[in-house]
């Protein structure tokens, strides 16, 4: 049942879709407050072993962190501005503001709570955290060079409004790079919608694999953080939530009736 609830709010009606789960995230940033939970994705694990190196205090979130550098991989970052659409925690975005030297990151959530919870959690004088909404996002015209969105769209009533507005903000030639997940159907909409807002493609990938071996690495340790955390009558709610293996979101991006994707984008210059 909360498996079903979880699946249809990625397709129900628009105005469901955003008030529930901005409902879910509100409650799950005003909740759950730790330092020791800072990312909210499913992770990656590539086929062969990453290069990337981190400190020691980032390497327990390294499969979080290589959906993040999967998004941005190819795309120069140094010197530029960034808006993280849909940040969640913040640990996205004080990953990049702190290993990608860009000028300026700046992480937006509609969850005021989410958006409260990341200004404690990560600090780097090249980063701030901002409340909106990824539909209307409140910033003006061609003011960044690189926009990127992790595993965030598909709580959104409406993407075609999303990727014009992430259009709009960006300056020409700017980059949109994207993550998240599909039926294969609604993937290539997806790609068509952000087509119709004025990118060009510049490189698509199906990395659900690497989403899968990451859920399986990471199955463990959500199940005793799950158990040890959470109480007994939200324990299947979080298990779902979490993609841990046997929940329906896992076992449809094992038989790939659900797709990941790493889409970049290009504004025209
Ligand atoms: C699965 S979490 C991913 C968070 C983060 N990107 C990460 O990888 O840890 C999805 C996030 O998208 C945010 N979100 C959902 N709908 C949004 C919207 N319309 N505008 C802005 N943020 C939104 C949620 O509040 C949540 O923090």
């Amino acid at each position: 049942m909360i498996a079903k609830v979880f699946l249809a709010l990625t397709s129900c009606a628009p105005w469901l879709k955003r008030a529930a789960w901005r409902w879910w995230y509100q409650r799950l940033a005003g909740n759950y407050r730790g330092q020791d939970w800072k990312f909210m994705n499913y992770g990656y694990e590539p086929e062969l072993k990453s290069t990337l190196t981190l400190s020691a205090e980032d390497e327990s979130d390294r499969l979080f962190i290589q959906l993040y550098a999967k998004a941005l991989e190819g795309v120069d970052t140094h010197g530029k501005t960034l808006l993280e659409v849909g940040s969640g925690r913040g640990g996205g975005a004080s990953f990049v503001a702190r290993y990608l030297a860009p000028q300026a990151v700046t992480g937006m959530d509609y969850s005021a709570n989410a958006v409260q919870l990341s200004e404690r959690l990560h600090k780097a004088p090249n980063l701030v955290y901002r409340c909106g909404s990824a539909e209307e996002i409140p910033f003006g015209d061609g003011i960044f060079d690189i926009v990127y969105n992790v595993e965030s769209s598909h709580c959104y009533g409406d993407t075609a409004k999303f990727f014009s507005e992430a259009h709009r903000v960006l300056k020409p030639a700017g980059f949109f790079c994207w993550v998240d997940f599909r039926s294969p159907k609604l993937m290539e909409e997806e790609h068509q919608r952000m087509r119709n807002a004025g990118f060009e493609m510049a490189s698509d990938e199906e990395i659900t694999p690497c989403v899968v071996r990451a859920l399986d690495l990471i199955h463990g340790r959500k199940m005793e953080v799950i158990s040890q955390k959470v109480p007994g009558f939200l324990r299947n709610s979080f298990a779902q939530f979490a993609g841990v293996q046997g929940s329906e979101i896992y076992e449809l991006l094992k038989k790939r009736e659900l797709v990941y994707h790493a889409t970049r984008c290009r504004k025209r210059s």
